[in-house]
């Protein structure tokens, strides 16, 4: 058994365990992780594009992207049983403020996570009444560490934009790339990822077809440090 007590974040355990053959424990921020767990612990940007690379359009609609498919025939109930906290950008969060009323019809709730959300934001936002939020700005990686208090063994999900994913990945705390490439053309909109990421290249892990709305694709992000290869 191996204790590990500085390590900067969970990228750094995951490629410790893979290349130890044995069990490893982990003490990082004052709890403890086995091998098991640390298998998930993961930063994801899990979202829907168009096929040319946008998640809204200019005026922030979603109109679009629910007709091209049913949720619980993608891998989103998997997905999210495994999220221990999320964070969203403001003109997310306002979505979710504009759409309550539809929210709530579909999924119950106005609000329909479980789990602690951060939102990212320079101005003083409403809160949604039930909601466990955290209203930040700034620097993601102390809200990074909090998130991956909060989160536990669980997984962390950047909803995004496209941006705040961006800024996750400038400091090196992002893992993974999950995206649904929708049937569909936008012309113009909010961007999926903007940032230039050319070498290394992403890693794509899996393809898998939804229908005939959606090609879910999984890329893991990695480091430039170690694993350019
Ligand atoms: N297709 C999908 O699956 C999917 C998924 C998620 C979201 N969406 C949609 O995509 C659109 C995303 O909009 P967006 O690209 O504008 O991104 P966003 O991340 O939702 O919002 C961007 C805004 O968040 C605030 N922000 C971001 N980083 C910050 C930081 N470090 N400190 C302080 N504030 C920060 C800034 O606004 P302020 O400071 O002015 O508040 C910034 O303009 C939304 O319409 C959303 O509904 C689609």
């Amino acid at each position: 058994m191996q204790i590990i007590t500085v390590l900067e974040h969970n990228k750094c355990v995951q490629r410790i365990s893979r290349r130890c053959g044995f069990s490893l424990t982990l003490a990082l921020a004052g709890m403890n992780y086995n091998a098991k767990e640390l298998a998930f612990m993961k930063t994801q940007y899990y979202t829907a594009t168009s096929l040319d690379g946008f998640i809204a359009t200019e005026d922030d609609s979603l109109d679009w992207l629910f007709p091209l498919g049913n949720v619980n025939e993608t891998s989103y109930p998997a997905f999210i049983d495994a999220v221990g906290a999320l964070v969203m950008g403001s003109a997310t969060y306002e979505w979710m403020l504009r759409h309550a009323d539809k929210v709530a019809a579909e999924t119950g709730s106005s609000w329909p996570y479980a789990q602690p959300a951060w939102i990212f934001s320079s101005r003083e936002l409403p809160s949604i009444e039930g909601a466990n939020t955290h209203f930040v700005k700034g620097d993601v990686r102390p809200v990074h560490t909090e998130m991956r208090k909060a989160a536990g063994s669980k997984n962390i999900w950047i909803m995004g934009g496209g941006d705040l994913a961006g800024q996750f990945l400038d400091v090196g705390l992002l893992d993974e790339i999950i995206v649904h490439i929708g049937s569909v053309t936008l012309w113009k909109g909010k961007p999926l990822f903007p940032r230039r990421v050319t070498s290394p290249p992403l890693r794509l892990l899996s393809v898998r077809q939804v229908g005939t709305g959606f090609a879910e694709l999984r890329y893991e992000v990695p480091r430039s440090d170690t694993d350019a290869t």
